[in-house]
C-alpha cells in the first residue's frame, strides 16, 4: 500500500472550522506493532474544536499538520507481524489519545495500536460503534473505576444528555443506582428514555436549592463546581469532573487527604481492557450510542461548528 493516498481532515492551524481541510495524504505505514484501520465512521467529540481552536495549546504546542478525531469504527485493513488481537478483515471500534497523535480517526485510514481497539459489538451499526469508545471509556473509568458506584447509590449526572452524559446514565441504571440529570429542557423527555430516574431542567431549577444529596456527582460539564456541589453530598460522597483545570489537576489530591468529600477528575485514555468490557454491555444492551447526525467527512467543519454550538443529544458522527 506504499504511496497510495487516502482522504483526510488535515487542519495546519488553530482557529475557527475554517482551519480544517479535506486533504489527499499517504495512508500510513505501521509498525510490527501496529494496526491499520480503514475507517468506516469516527465521532466529532469537543476535544477535537478545543484542540482545534488553540484552546489546549499549552499541550499541544505547534499544531501544524494534524488529523483530529480520537474515536473510530472500521475495518482491519493490515496488521503488524506482532499483533495477536485482531485480524486482517475484523469489524473493530476504538479511540486514539486524539491529543497526542498526529494522525487521528478524521481519515479514511488509521494507524493504531493494541491497546487503542476492540472487536466491534456485533449488534450495532458503524456509525454508532464510532460514537461510543471515548465517551463510555471516560463514563466508565468516572463511575466505576473512580466512583465504584454500587447498587442503590444517589447518583447526578450534570449535561445527561450529552456524549459522556448519555452514557453515564446508562452505565449508572445498569449498575442499579438512583440517576438524577440535569438537561435542558428541550432534552428531558431524552433523559428519561436513557433510563435517568429524575431529571432537573438547569433552565428552570437549581439543583443546589434541591432538599436531596448524592453520593456521588458527576459534572461533565464543568460549571457544578466542587466547592459549591458539597453541600448536596452526602457525608462521604464524591464529586468527579470532567473538567480538567490546572488548579484541580495541581491541588485536588492534595486536598482531598484532608476533605472526607473527596473530588476527583476523570482523565480518559485508550484502553482495550475497558473496551472489551463496554464491548459486552453494549451486547447486553446496557448502554447503546446515540447518534444524533451523521456528517461526512467532507462536512467536518459544520460537523465541528454544531459540536461547539451544542443543542442536539448524544453525539455527532463523520461517515467516511
Ligand atoms: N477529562 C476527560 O478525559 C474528558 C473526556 C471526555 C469529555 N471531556 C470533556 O467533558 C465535556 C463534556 O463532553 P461531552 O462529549 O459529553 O460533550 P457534549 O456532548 O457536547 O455534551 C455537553 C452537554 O452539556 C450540556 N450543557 C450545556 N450547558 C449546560 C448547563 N448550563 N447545565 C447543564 N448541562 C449543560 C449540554 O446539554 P443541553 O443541550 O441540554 O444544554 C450537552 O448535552 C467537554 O468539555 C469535554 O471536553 C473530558
Amino acid at each position: 500500500m506504499s504511496g497510495a493516498k487516502m482522504k483526510a481532515a488535515i487542519t495546519t492551524a488553530y482557529g475557527l472550522s475554517d482551519v480544517l481541510n479535506i486533504e489527499e495524504v499517504a495512508i500510513p505505514t505501521i509498525a510490527s506493532d501496529e494496526i491499520l484501520v480503514e475507517v468506516k465512521a469516527a465521532s466529532i467529540n469537543p476535544l477535537d474544536w478545543k484542540i482545534r481552536s488553540g484552546e489546549l495549546k499549552m499541550m499541544t504546542g505547534k499544531i501544524a499538520p494534524k488529523i483530529l478525531g480520537s474515536d473510530y469504527s472500521g475495518i482491519v485493513s493490515k496488521i503488524g507481524t506482532d499483533i495477536n488481537n485482531v485480524k486482517i478483515g475484523n469489524q473493530v471500534f476504538g479511540m486514539v489519545n486524539g491529543m497526542k497523535v498526529k494522525e487521528g480517526s478524521h481519515a479514511e485510514f488509521i494507524r493504531v495500536k493494541e491497546n487503542d481497539i476492540w472487536l466491534k459489538p456485533e449488534n450495532i451499526e458503524f456509525e454508532e460503534a464510532a460514537a461510543i469508545p471515548l465517551v463510555a471509556l471516560t463514563a466508565h473509568k468516572a463511575l466505576i473505576e473512580i466512583a465504584q458506584l454500587s447498587k442503590g447509590s444517589y447518583v447526578l449526572i450534570n449535561g445527561c444528555t450529552g456524549g459522556v452524559g448519555s452514557v453515564a446514565v446508562q452505565i449508572a441504571k445498569s449498575l442499579g443506582s438512583e440517576v438524577s440529570g440535569i438537561c435542558s429542557t428541550n432534552n428531558l423527555e431524552f433523559a428519561k428514555n436513557l433510563g435517568a430516574d429524575h431529571v432537573i431542567d438547569y433552565k428552570t431549577e437549581n439543583v443546589l436549592e434541591k432538599p436531596i444529596s448524592y453520593d456521588v456527582i458527576l459534572d461533565t460539564v464543568g460549571n457544578l463546581k466542587y466547592s459549591q456541589s458539597k453541600k448536596i453530598l452526602k457525608p462521604a460522597g464524591l464529586y468527579v469532573t470532567t473538567a480538567a483545570t490546572i488548579p484541580a489537576m495541581l491541588f485536588g489530591p492534595l486536598l482531598n487527604v484532608f476533605r472526607q468529600k473527596k473530588a476527583k477528575l476523570v482523565m480518559n485514555s485508550p484502553n482495550s481492557k475497558t473496551l472489551s468490557e463496554i464491548k459486552s454491555m453494549v451486547e447486553n444492551n446496557q448502554i447503546r450510542g446515540h447518534v444524533s447526525k451523521v456528517f461526512k467527512l467532507e462536512d467536518v467543519r459544520e460537523a465541528h461548528d454544531l459540536s461547539e454550538r451544542g443543542g442536539f443529544t448524544g453525539k455527532l458522527v463523520l461517515k467516511m
